[in-house]
């Protein structure tokens, strides 16, 4: 850490086991968009790479939307993704690919509501901090950050330029995630206790950015190399942050991590080259299972694990423990694992005795607790579904954003979330360097977390 993040005292814990979960139950009906508002959102793309084409895609379908700019190192993409805009009917935006900053001349020159970045992760904090300092609003891809001073900054850049910075989260949008936040804020599950949360990459089945076929490390292989924690926290830890009001209400205390050894990238690198290849002959620091435990001061314990280097399936597998009821199982909505996968078990007095020991069914819940979001908008979100695994979920997450940003309000995700939920990262890594010990999480809120209304992910 050093002295721009040591600047600021952690808060110590405040020892108050306090104010409980908010219980209420979400709007019943989702506004639609402002018909008054008209005003279109000018919009600057940074990356447009694997993700940044699947997000591009998603904004040209939406209403209110002009992408006036895009910048990408490789010219090649910025090119394509012109392209892309002016078969939208929509006219071609500037190109930037002079370089790795040549993001900063384009926010001198154009006139930019908002930047989004899709770039790896290193570029994230430099992109949105630019962003935020030439006054204008900034979305990340996941994790925002990868340092916690990098944390620091999105807050204080943020908050300097009175702008705002959110990280997109997709996974927040998953349908059974919002049926489970949907039980939580009615009180389902009672008070909440504890949340387990994963999401197991297959990074080497996909082949992500580990190694290229030229023998050289992707830039995902780069951070395996050297770091070792958990590195991308975020798609497992944003739906618990939601469901359990991280920084609305509670805060996030302190965690600890433990990695396993790391074996799989080496034997990974030993069948694509060869035994004697440098990316054989290397080490890889990452250990190929992170666990990371959390507790909040309010008392809710928090389980994340990562890993996707040895085999397994990809499974956002999630748990929901509360005083009252529990549910455990897959949080993905589609593919052959989606019938029966997530259970719920509540506690009712006359059953128990029937029903001890087993889970019920999901499906008795998931048209009762349907979020509004998704009924308002599942099956304009499910037409994207055919283009790309999480396209419904992007379509949710980009059209809130859009509209928010349109109508002057606030994301449903702020500067403070994309910080907190990215400082597991480095503190992670921090614990596993330090064997599992304890530290203390930021409040980068500095306070405010205290009276934050909770987030439903609903439109209002
Ligand atoms: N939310 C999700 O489900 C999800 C899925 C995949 C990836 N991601 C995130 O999206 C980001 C991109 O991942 P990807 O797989 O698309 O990577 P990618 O390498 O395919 O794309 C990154 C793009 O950024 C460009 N780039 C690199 N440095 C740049 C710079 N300084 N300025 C401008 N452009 C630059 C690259 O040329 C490339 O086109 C990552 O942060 C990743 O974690 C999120």
């Amino acid at each position: 850490m050093n002295g721009q993040h040591s600047r600021r005292d952690f808060l110590k814990r405040s020892g108050a086991v306090g104010a409980g979960l908010t219980l209420a139950g979400l709007h019943g009906t989702v506004t639609a968009v402002d018909r008054s508002v008209d005003r279109s959102l000018k919009i600057g793309f940074v990356g447009v790479g694997r993700r940044g084409s699947n997000l591009l895609k998603i904004l040209l379908e939406l209403k209110g939307v002009e992408i006036r700019a895009l910048c990408d190192i490789r010219q090649d993409r910025v090119t394509r993704a012109q392209r892309w805009v002016v078969e939208a009917s929509q006219r071609e935006p500037a190109g930037y690919s002079r370089g790795e900053t040549d993001f900063k001349r384009m926010y001198e020159q154009e006139d930019l509501d908002l930047v989004m970045t899709a770039t790896p992760w290193q570029w994230h904090v430099p992109v949105c901090v630019a962003a935020l300092e030439a006054g204008k609003h900034a979305a990340t891809e996941v994790p925002a950050a990868v340092t916690l001073d990098e944390c620091w900054q999105l807050v204080e850049a943020a908050e300097k330029a009175g702008k705002q910075c959110t990280m997109l989260e997709n996974y927040c949008y998953f349908r059974k995630a919002m049926v489970i936040l949907n039980m939580i804020r009615q009180g389902v599950f009672g008070e909440l206790l504890h949340c387990e949360g994963r999401s197991q990459e297959n990074w080497i089945w996909e082949n992500w950015h580990l190694f290229n076929s030229d023998g050289t490390m992707g830039w995902v292989a780069e951070h395996l190399a050297k770091r070792n924690g958990n590195l991308y926290p975020t798609h497992g830890f944003g739906p618990m942050a939601i469901w359990a009001n991280v920084n609305r209400g509670d805060r996030l205390d302190h965690l600890v991590s433990m990695s396993s050894e790391g074996r799989a990238l080496k034997l990974h690198a030993e069948k694509s080259f060869g035994k004697d290849h440098t990316l054989a002959q290397r080490t890889y620091n990452q250990g190929d299972a992170n666990i990371t435990l959390v507790r909040s001061v309010n008392g809710v314990t928090f389980t994340l694990y990562f890993g996707g280097q040895s085999p397994q399936p990809w499974s956002p597998e999630h748990k929901v423990q509360g005083t009252l009821g529990s549910c455990i199982g897959e949080l993905f909505d589609y593919g052959p694992q989606r019938d029966g996968w997530i259970q719920v078990k509540l506690f009712e007095q006359k059953k128990e005795q029937a029903t001890h020991g087993r889970w019920g069914s999901y499906w008795d819940y998931a048209q009762k607790y349907d979020h509004p979001l998704w009924k308002a908008l599942g099956a304009a979100a499910d037409k994207h579904r055919a283009k790309d695994w999480s396209g419904a979920y992007d379509y949710l997450m980009l059209y809130q954003l859009v509209n928010a940003l349109r109508r002057g309000q606030k994301p449903p995700m702020d500067v403070y979330d994309a910080a907190t939920w990215s400082a597991i990262s480095e503190l992670s890594e921090r614990s596993v360097a330090q064997r599992s010990a304890t530290l203390d999480f930021p409040d980068f809120t500095r306070g405010k977390w205290r009276n934050a209304a909770p987030t439903d992910l609903s439109l209002v």
